[in-house]
C-alpha cells in the first residue's frame, strides 16, 4: 500500500484521538539528529518553509501527516497533539511553520489574520512567522502570541524580496540597517521571556529568524546578521542561500550555507533548492548545517515529506503516487481546506494546489481549465472521476523543479538605503508603510 492511500486513515484516527497526550519512551535512541530550537527537540531536521498563501494549518496538516508515516515505528506518536519526550516538546518529523502575519495585523486583532495564526490542534508544534519592521510592534504580537498560548516558537521573516516590500526598507533590504535587525530580535526575545513568565508557561517560546544572503552580491548580510542575532539571543537561523536581487532565479549557492555555518554557533537551517529527499541530505552533507527547509519542492507534492523523513532515516524510499492517488490527496485537500475556511474560499484556495498536483500527469488542457475555476467540492469530486485514475506516476519529470522562478531584479530600496548600515531619522519614517500588502516571498 502507498502512503497516500495512508494518509486518510491516519486523518481519521487522529480526528478520533485525543489532544496532549504524553508520549514519553516512545522514541528509539536513533533519532537522526541532536537539533534543537531552544527547548523544542527537532530529531528529523525538516522544516516546511513558511509560504504566503500556501502553508495554512491545511497544508501543514497534509506534509506533516506524510512526513509522519514515513518514521520509524518506535519513532512515530500514536496520538495527537504535542509530544512531550522526556519533558521535551519534541517535533517527530520536524517542524511545520505557517504562513507569514504581519505584526501590526496581529496586534490590531485583524480577524482574518488572527485565523492564521490559530493553528489546527492536531500540531505537534506550533510555529509561527511573524514578519514586521518596528520593533515595539512586533514585541507586541510577540507577547500576543505568548501570553494566549498561541505559539511554541516564533520566527522572524527577514527574507521577502518583493519590491513592495524592500521598496520601504522591509523584507530582505531590512539587515542592511544593522541596528534595526538588533532592535526586532532583540525586542522579540525580551517580550517572549517577559511573557513566558507572565504567563507562567511551562517552557520558553524561541525566536528564530530566515533570511536571505543579502540585497545584491555587493550587499550581503548573512554573516553579519548572524552575528547580530545570535547576541540578540535567536535560537537559529534558517538561510535561504539567493540574494533579494536573485528573486528565485538561478540557483541557491549552497556554499555560503557552510560559510555560516563556520562563522557562528546558532544551529543552521540550510533553505533553497531542495527537491527529492536525497537533495536534503546532499546539503546537510556539503554545508554542514544542522536541518534543511523545504518550500516550492512540496507544492502540490505533501508527500515529498515521507521521502525527506526517510532519508534522514537513511533511507531511499520514494512516494511515487499513480493519479489516482494523486486524486485521492486533492480531495482530502479541498476536504481540509473546506473544513478550515469554508468551502468557498477554501475550493478557491485549492485551484492553485490543482494546477501543482496535476503537473506531469495526461490531464487535458480542457479538464486541467475546468478544474482550475471549480466552485465546490461536488463540482470537484465530479471533475476529478473524469480523469484516468491508473495513468502512472510520471516519473523524474515531477521531482525537479517547481513554483516561482524567474529572472534577477534589481532590489526597488528606498533613496540612499546602501549608503550606511545605521537607519536614519528619515528612513524610519518610511519603514511605517513596510507592512501594507505584504504577500510573502
Ligand atoms: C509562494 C511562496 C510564498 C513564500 N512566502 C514566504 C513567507 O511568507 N515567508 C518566508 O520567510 N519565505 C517565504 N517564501 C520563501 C520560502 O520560504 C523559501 O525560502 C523559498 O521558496 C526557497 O526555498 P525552496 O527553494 O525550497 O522553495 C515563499 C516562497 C514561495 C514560493
Amino acid at each position: 500500500m502507498s502512503l497516500l492511500t495512508v494518509i486518510p486513515a491516519q486523518i481519521k484516527q487522529i480526528a478520533d484521538s485525543c489532544h496532549n497526550t504524553d508520549v514519553t519512551d516512545q522514541f528509539s535512541p536513533l533519532a537522526p539528529s541532536q537539533l534543537s530550537i531552544g527547548p523544542i527537540a527537532v530529531p528529523t531536521p525538516v522544516v516546511l518553509a513558511p509560504m504566503a498563501g500556501v502553508t495554512n494549518a491545511s497544508f501543514r496538516y497534509l506534509c506533516r501527516k506524510s512526513g509522519e508515516s514515513a518514521l520509524p515505528e518506535n519513532f512515530a506518536p500514536t496520538v495527537d497533539g504535542p509530544v512531550i519526550h522526556d519533558g521535551v516538546l519534541t517535533a517527530p518529523a520536524g517542524l511545520f511553520v505557517t504562513e507569514m502575519v504581519t505584526t501590526r495585523a496581529l496586534v490590531e486583532r485583524n480577524e482574518k489574520t488572527l485565523s492564521m495564526v490559530r493553528t489546527d490542534p492536531t500540531e505537534r508544534v506550533r510555529s509561527i512567522q511573524l514578519y514586521g519592521v518596528e520593533p515595539d510592534t512586533v514585541a507586541h504580537a510577540v507577547r500576543i502570541l505568548v501570553l494566549e498560548d498561541l505559539a511554541d516558537h516564533i520566527d522572524l521573516n527577514f527574507g521577502c524580496p518583493v519590491p513592495k516590500v524592500t521598496r520601504k526598507g522591509g523584507g530582505a533590504a531590512l539587515p542592511w540597517k544593522r541596528d534595526l535587525l538588533k532592535d526586532i530580535v532583540t525586542a522579540a526575545v525580551k517580550a517572549s521571556e517577559k511573557a513566558e513568565r507572565d504567563a507562567n508557561r511551562e517552557r520558553p517560546v524561541p525566536v528564530t529568524i530566515k533570511t536571505r544572503l543579502g540585497i545584491d552580491t555587493d550587499h550581503l548580510t548573512y554573516l553579519d546578521c548572524a552575528t547580530i542575532v545570535e547576541g540578540a539571543g535567536a535560537a537559529a537561523m534558517a538561510l535561504h542561500a539567493r540574494t533579494a536581487a536573485q528573486h528565485y532565479s538561478g540557483h541557491a549557492d549552497w556554499s555560503t550555507i557552510g560559510v555560516l555555518k563556520e562563522h557562528c554557533s546558532l544551529p543552521i537551517l540550510g533553505n533553497g533548492d531542495i527537491w527529492m529527499g536525497s537533495d536534503a541530505v546532499e546539503m546537510m552533507r556539503q554545508t554542514g548545517c544542522d536541518g534543511v527547509v523545504v518550500g516550492r519542492g512540496c507544492q502540490g507534492r505533501p508527500w515529498l515529506f515521507a521521502d525527506l523523513v526517510a532519508a534522514m532515516f537513511g533511507h531511499e524510499q520514494r512516494v511515487a503516487p499513480n493519479l489516482g492517488e494523486v486524486i485521492t490527496t486533492i480531495q482530502e485537500h479541498g476536504r481540509l481546506l473546506a473544513d478550515e475556511m469554508g468551502e468557498d474560499r477554501g475550493v478557491r484556495d485549492l485551484r492553485k494546489h490543482i494546477g501543482w498536483y496535476l503537473k506531469g500527469y495526461p490531464v487535458g488542457g480542457a479538464a486541467r481549465a475546468e478544474l482550475m475555476k471549480v466552485t465546490s467540492l461536488e463540482e470537484l469530486d465530479t471533475l476529478l472521476s473524469r480523469l484516468d485514475a491508473d495513468a502512472p506516476y510520471p516519473g523524474s519529470t515531477v521531482e525537479g523543479p517547481r513554483g516561482r522562478a524567474g529572472t534577477p531584479k534589481r532590489p526597488h530600496l528606498p533613496e540612499g538605503w546602501l549608503d550606511s548600515p545605521y537607519l536614519n531619522a528619515e528612513e524610519q519614517a518610511g519603514l511605517a508603510d513596510a507592512e501594507h500588502d505584504v504577500s510573502g516571498g
